[in-house]
């Protein structure tokens, strides 16, 4: 059972929607709390929420694409609150657009932001863990991920969050050679503000920010069974996960047969294609 209080977290994307109830979850327990995020405005304003209600804080401006940033923020969080041993890569952003009506840049801003965020935090936290041999990694990717043919439009986006479970799945085997625990998230649908704050947080290099609203295609729309939780109550069942090691944590419980039927129809097409071709070859 990894303790949360007395212990110091990061929160990337800390200022809105996840990462706040992530981070609120993560004080109420008693950890002190760094929250980092590309609008400092909105981190500052966490991190006096946190500091109001008598917890520990400091907020960090940081755009997770740039590792420089992420070794500065990991640097200015150690010497503000202390040593950080539990990092939670959340910042993410997301695109409902066929690729061929996105902008180049589009699609390199939402693959960077969504795993290279994540392997920035990995790469810039996780040594330390390994040499204390304690600590967790927890890394939000998405039902896009686990499930990344169920919603159309979606394709760098689901690609980049079915590599963050590929990452973090994978990573948890050797963070457990070292007691380190690793947990990644794939959330349904969460009250947050990416629909109307998505554009915003499109860094310069990328485009920059714009006020656009993210368009919900309508075959989304119908496709969609997603009920939507508040994020404080996503913050707790995380939180709880990290406490418990737990490889993954899903959002919505009544996705399960949806997701079984997928992968025993994507699964089953696969095989029965292969041994189709094996047959074949054995009757040359
Ligand atoms: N809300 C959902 O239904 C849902 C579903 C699946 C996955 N997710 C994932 O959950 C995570 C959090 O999303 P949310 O719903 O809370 O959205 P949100 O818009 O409320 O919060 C996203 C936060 O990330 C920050 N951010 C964006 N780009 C950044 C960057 N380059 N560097 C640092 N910070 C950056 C934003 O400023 C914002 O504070 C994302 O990774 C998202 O892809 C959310």
């Amino acid at each position: 059972m990894t303790e949360i209080a007395g212990r110091v977290a990061v929160v990337t994307g800390g200022g809105s929607g996840i990462g706040r109830g992530l981070a609120m979850e993560l004080a109420a327990q008693g950890a002190a709390v760094g929250i980092a995020d590309i609008i400092h405005e909105n981190a500052m304003k966490v991190a006096a929420e946190i500091t109001a209600a008598g917890g520990r804080a400091h907020a960090v401006q940081c755009d997770v694409i740039e590792r420089d940033a992420v070794e500065r923020m990991r640097d200015e969080v150690n010497q503000a609150l202390g040593p950080v041993s539990l990092i939670f890569a959340n910042a993410g952003a997301t695109s409902f657009e066929k690729i061929t009506d996105m902008t180049e840049k589009d699609v390199d801003w939402i693959i960077h932001v969504n795993m290279m965020g994540v392997t920035n935090c990995i790469l810039a936290f996780y040594p330390a863990m390994v040499k204390v041999r304690d600590g967790h990694i927890f890394a939000t990717a998405s039902t896009a991920g686990l499930m990344p043919h169920w919603i159309p439009y979606h394709a760098p986006y689901s690609g980049a969050k079915m590599g963050v479970i590929g990452l973090m799945l994978n990573l948890r085997l050797e963070a457990a050679e070292y007691g380190v625990g690793a947990t990644v998230l794939c959330p349904g649908g969460v009250i947050g503000n990416m629909k109307a704050k998505n554009m915003s947080y499109r860094p310069e290099r990328f485009g920059g920010p714009t006020d656009e609203e993210v368009r919900v295609p309508a075959a989304f729309v119908e496709h969609n069974t997603l009920v939507f939780r508040p994020a404080d109550e996503v913050g707790k069942l995380c939180v709880k996960a990290v406490r418990e090691n737990r490889p993954m944590v899903i959002t919505d419980g009544k996705m399960r047969e949806i997701f079984v039927r997928t992968y025993q129809n994507l699964v089953h097409e696969a095989f029965d294609f292969v041994d189709e071709f094996d047959a074949t070859l054995a009757g040359k």
